[in-house]
């Protein structure tokens, strides 16, 4: 197995596993994508932006919504070992050094070898000027001999006042030649220059160090002699939406370690802490990276000095880089290397009584499903090896399957022979049913005859798995086409539903019934987000037009003991969930549609949340105001560092979840970012609010509102409703009513169509008879009452 690399078993310490976490737009797929770059992960005509956001949606919206995880080789230098205390001078240039060879193999490219040493002094110049690195042409450097000027040395170039490029057209560098720029090195301040051949048969290039702690006799191995180790990375990239940091909590308990990625020009936002918290809950190593440090308006030293105080950290140890130039992006490697720990074998543990094997444990942090290899699994194994053919047992679902496949994520599933302790990879299953393999659960092999009860026995301990995401906002989901009998796109929408479950952990769903609407989706999301990311996934993926009701959380309905405990026989359950409270008289809403008559109800608790604000301080007066406009309830304010302020409140999550988050960009010109914790339940005064269109209610508009604001929240509602209900053949009423009263109303006018355009002359009975056709039609149209609302209409009123 050994002699073929694409099979070849890496030795733990040479595997690193980790992720990047960042806020939304800090440059986690940028960065990615030149670790793709680097490592020749993918090729480089294959490479395009944002690389491993490949769904259509994240490559239009710009956002990461899917984890996507990666496999690259890198050759790093055997002295970067872990915890290697060497400052090491030539691996720190290393980055820039790539960035040279790059440009060097781009002239050699262009005109080829053979000109005289002047001609690639001339390209070389027009190249460096174009990638902005600062350089010297042939400066003076001086040649120091104990303490004394004692000549003058002109090298073709200085790069980054750093590394000394010098240029020759000879058919071959021999020894002399690098000895000559080592002694050179070795009299002058810089420690690193590349000795640069077009002359001989293929562009040679030669790293050459002088390192006072060597000796000259070492001077072979820093001269071009390959002196590297091969490296497996692991990359999980994680989306930094709030909405999505399920997905960044399962990314992490499958690492050791993590890139605090943060935005050099906005500095340190709420989702960077949210999820720095969640990295170092997992005990994960953390390697800070300040990125767009090629903006002019970067706020390096303000950023260095707030992040170094967060992670209690020397400043120095912070990288800055330029994801987008590349500028630094290989250090960050090395860093990965030198400081994530390489995974253990967790897994030693020996099955008591067992035939002493490694136990194989792997723990699935998200799967996918293809037509036909089944259900795939995404694991991080931890222990012990699996390969094709192995019989597995999925521990919680007790699910068997024989493994199809494995392999690893390049990032394209990718089949390989086995996949080993240590490693992320895939196992394809060949299961059918999605619901087998659930994401936090533990795969493991069965092996003579093994079941549950003999894995129990022998006293086997599944991985720790995850919490389960709680899912913040519902919404129902009815196909749009309910008068074709409505069946065909109901089961549709069910089965689009699994399917996107099964790459989405965090969907929930269960079915629901209503009068106007028929059957359809109740469905669960962690955010607004999430909720027009699936909605707009369904249309797209699966050609579905969908009535998607106002977003509401879930509210805990105390019923009055009059009312009798249980809901009423014709109130449908699927919204209204009796779960059992201390008199059996509490029912869970997770629509108002749902919300029993106001006689029946004794009190309605919502949930609350506490939300945190990260702001620039001179946006501290308009955000203040913005919060004003909600209900709240003010926590604190606190500084990180001198110009950054960082804001508690306690709101009900029902204000936050439309788009508060919208407005709060929109006040701080960008620049506040927000993430919130539900905290508790609580009883407030709230009431609700229907409305009706040509008199019928549109059962998806009904919200729940606090009382105070319930005839603001209507009028609002009407007016917007008219503004995007597109006219019809008769006048609309639109109302809002709260128990039975119209709080407000307006009126969509009828649509006039000429009929009568096309007659040419007067006949006027022929023209009468057209208008009197036309109102007949209207009339129809009016007693079937219907207004045909389109999803977009829908999908509009979810912003308020
Ligand atoms: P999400 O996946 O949505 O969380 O965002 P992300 O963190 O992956 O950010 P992404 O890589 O998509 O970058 C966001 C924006 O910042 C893009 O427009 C990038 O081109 C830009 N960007 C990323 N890195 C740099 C950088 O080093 N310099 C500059 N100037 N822009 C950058």
């Amino acid at each position: 197995m050994r002699g073929n690399p694409k099979n070849r078993i890496y030795p733990m310490n040479n595997i690193r596993n980790f992720c990047i976490i960042a806020h939304i737009d800090a440059g986690k797929s940028t960065l990615a994508d030149r670790f793709l770059e680097l490592t020749k992960t993918v090729e480089k005509r294959k490479m395009q932006e944002q690389y491993l956001d490949q769904m259509e949606l994240e490559r239009e919206r710009g956002i990461t919504i899917k984890l996507q995880p990666v496999r690259m080789k890198y050759h790093a230098n055997r002295r970067i070992t872990q915890n290697s205390t060497q400052n090491n001078t030539e691996f720190l240039y290393k980055d820039l050094t790539y960035k040279l060879r790059g440009l060097l193999f781009e002239i050699r490219k262009s005109i080829g070898l053979g000109h005289k040493e002047q001609v690639y002094h001339n390209a070389l110049e027009i190249e460096l000027q174009k990638t902005g690195l600062k350089f010297e042409s042939k400066k003076n450097v001086l040649i120091i001999y104990h303490g004394q000027k004692i000549g003058v040395y002109q090298p073709d170039f200085v790069v980054e006042d750093k590394i000394i490029i010098e240029l020759k057209a000879l058919p071959e560098i021999a020894r002399p030649q690098i000895e000559q720029v080592w002694s050179y090195l070795k009299g002058c301040d810089y420690k690193l220059a590349l000795l640069v051949n077009f002359g001989s048969k293929d562009l040679d290039i030669k790293r050459v160090v002088y390192d006072s702690a060597r000796s000259a006799s070492s001077l072979r191995d820093s001269a071009g002699v390959s002196d590297k180790v091969e490296y497996i990375l692991n990359l999980i990239d994680t989306p930094g939406h709030v909405d999505f940091s399920y997905e960044v909590s399962r990314s992490l308990a499958a690492v050791e370690g993590a890139i605090l990625l943060v935005d050099g020009v906005k500095g340190i936002q709420a989702q960077t802490l949210a999820n720095l918290h969640l990295a170092q809950e997992q005990k994960l190593k953390i390697i800070p990276v300040l990125n767009k440090i090629d903006l002019p308006n970067v706020r390096k030293e303000q950023i260095r000095e707030e992040l170094s105080s967060l992670l209690m950290i020397d400043p120095e140890e912070i990288i800055e880089i330029s994801a987008k130039n590349g500028t630094n992006v290989e250090r960050v490697l090395e860093r990965v290397i030198k400081d994530i720990p390489s995974p253990e074998d967790s897994g030693r543990e020996q099955i008591v009584g067992g035939v002493g094997e490694e136990v194989f444990k792997a723990l699935i942090f998200d799967s996918t499903f293809d037509a036909y290899k089944g259900v795939i699994a995404y694991v991080r194994v931890f222990s012990g090896s699996i390969k094709r053919e192995d019989k597995l047992l999925a521990y919680a679902t007790q699910a068997k399957a024989d493994v199809i496949e494995v392999g690893y994520f390049l990032p394209k599933i990718n089949p390989s022979a086995s996949i080993n302790s240590g490693e992320i990879g895939y196992i394809a299953t060949g299961l059918k049913d999605p619901g087998l393999i659930r994401v936090g659960d533990t795969i493991t092999l069965l092996r003579d005859n093994t079941n549950i009860e003999t894995l129990k026995r022998l006293n086997f301990q599944p991985l720790a798995g995850y919490k389960e995401p709680r899912p913040m906002v519902f919404a129902s989901f009815f196909p749009e086409n309910s008068d074709r009998s409505g069946q065909d796109d109901y089961d549709m929408l069910r089965d689009a539903l699994g399917k996107l479950k099964l790459t989405d952990a965090a969907l929930i769903y269960e079915p629901e019934s209503s009068a106007g609407l028929g059957r359809g989706f109740r469905v669960g999301f962690l955010g607004m987000l999430h909720v027009e990311i699936i909605s707009e996934r369904l249309r797209r993926e699966f050609g579905l037009n969908l009535i998607v009701s106002s977003p509401s959380v879930e509210y805990i309905v105390k019923l009055s003991a009059r009312g009798g405990s249980q809901p009423e026989a014709d109130q449908p359950l699927a919204g209204a969930k009796n779960f059992g409270g201390k008199d059996n008289n509490e029912i869970k809403i997770r629509s108002a549609a749902f919300l029993p008559d106001p006689t029946r109800i004794e009190s309605i608790a919502e949930p609350m949340v506490i939300i945190e604000i990260i702001a620039p301080s001179n946006y501290l007066g308009s955000v203040m105001d913005l919060v004003s406009h909600f209900r709240n309830t003010y926590i604190s304010t606190e500084y990180l560092g001198k110009d950054t302020v960082f804001l508690k409140y306690k709101v009900p999550l029902a204000e936050i979840v439309t788009d508060f988050y919208d407005k709060l960009k929109s006040v701080s010109s960008g620049y506040a970012s927000m993430s919130y914790e539900l905290v508790e339940n609580q009883i407030n005064d709230l009431v609700r609010l229907d409305i009706l269109l040509a008199g019928d209610m549109v059962e998806p508009f009904s919200r729940i509102v606090p009382r105070e604001k319930a005839d603001f929240e209507g009028r609002e509602m009407v007016l917007k409703l008219k503004s995007i209900v597109p006219a019809q053949w008769f006048q609309i009423a639109i109302q809002a009513v709260i128990g039975g009263k119209i709080i407000a109303r307006e009126t969509i006018t009828a649509r006039r169509k000429d009929v009568t355009g096309y007659l040419y002359g007067g006949d006027v009975t022929r023209k009468n008879k057209l208008l009197d056709k036309q109102k007949r039609g209207k009339k129809k149209m009016e007693e079937s009452g219907k207004v045909n609302l389109s999803q977009e209409v829908f999908l509009k009123m979810l912003k308020r």
